[in-house]
């Protein structure tokens, strides 16, 4: 996969990029980041990509030019034109499932904006769909992107060694995770349940799915709600 980001600030990225998971991903070229800055693009002497808004009212907005000229000299380096995404609140919700979808496609071009937000013709004119990480205004696109390219990194195939996987993450069954223990036996006072010591490899199991579906029920209903209606539509079929 070739994941693009075009960004006024590329060196926010930087550290994220270079450990652990995202660091091994990119060395093994399972997946290549691209970083552009829009502001390279920019054609005054001030180097500007943002302009008061039409109408008037707060804020700045950042402008068509630099943001167009930006994607267009990075679309002509692969041939796949893939997906074009604005990190914005008004976008859908990164679920498990939207980063599933996104990890099948073969390019991703993420646009993380400033200011109060992009000219219209942005969205428009370069087909982009909207995504946010959730109901809350950032200072900018750029952490958003950042954990929308970790989400969907970790599912490309190869990407996590054998001892993690991404089969047991919470949501991938539509549950959260079960408990994790490790050594000591006991810490503190606090005793790890007997049961993953009992080596029965059956009651372990069930005992974990158990934990799933309390934990699930009670920390999020509403993924809960979700699950029982998936259980039921494979029932139903
Ligand atoms: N930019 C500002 N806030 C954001 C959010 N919640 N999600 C994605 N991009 C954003």
């Amino acid at each position: 996969m070739r994941i693009d980001v075009l960004t006024l600030f590329p060196e926010m990225f930087e550290t994220p990029l270079s450990y652990s998971i995202l660091k091994r991903a990119q060395e093994q070229n399972i997946v290549e980041i691209v970083l552009s800055n829009i502001r390279d693009f920019a054609t005054d002497s001030y180097r500007k990509v943002d302009d008061k808004p039409y109408g008037g009212g707060a804020g700045m907005v950042m402008m068509c030019q630099p943001v167009f000229d930006c994607f267009e000299h990075v679309q002509k380096q692969s041939p796949e034109t893939g997906r074009v995404i604005l990190m914005s609140p008004q976008g859908q919700t990164l679920t498990h499932d939207k980063a599933v979808e996104l990890s099948r496609e073969k390019r991703l071009t993420l646009i993380a904006g400033r200011y109060e937000g992009f000219d219209e013709r942005i969205r428009t004119g370069l087909g982009a769909e909207q995504i946010s990480i959730g109901d809350y205004v950032l200072s900018g696109g750029e952490l958003a992107a950042m954990v929308l390219i970790d989400a969907v990194v970790r599912l490309l195939d190869g990407a996590l060694g054998d001892e993690d996987s991404a089969a047991h993450d919470s949501f991938s069954d539509g549950l959260l995770e079960y408990p994790h223990y490790t050594r000591p036996e006991e810490f503190r006072g606090m005793t790890v349940p007997e049961i993953l010591l009992s080596g029965h490899h059956g009651n372990i199991e069930k005992w974990r799915k158990q934990q799933q579906i309390e934990r699930t029920k009670q920390w999020r209903p509403d993924v809960y709600e979700k699950y029982l209606k998936a259980q039921q539509k494979k029932q139903d079929s």
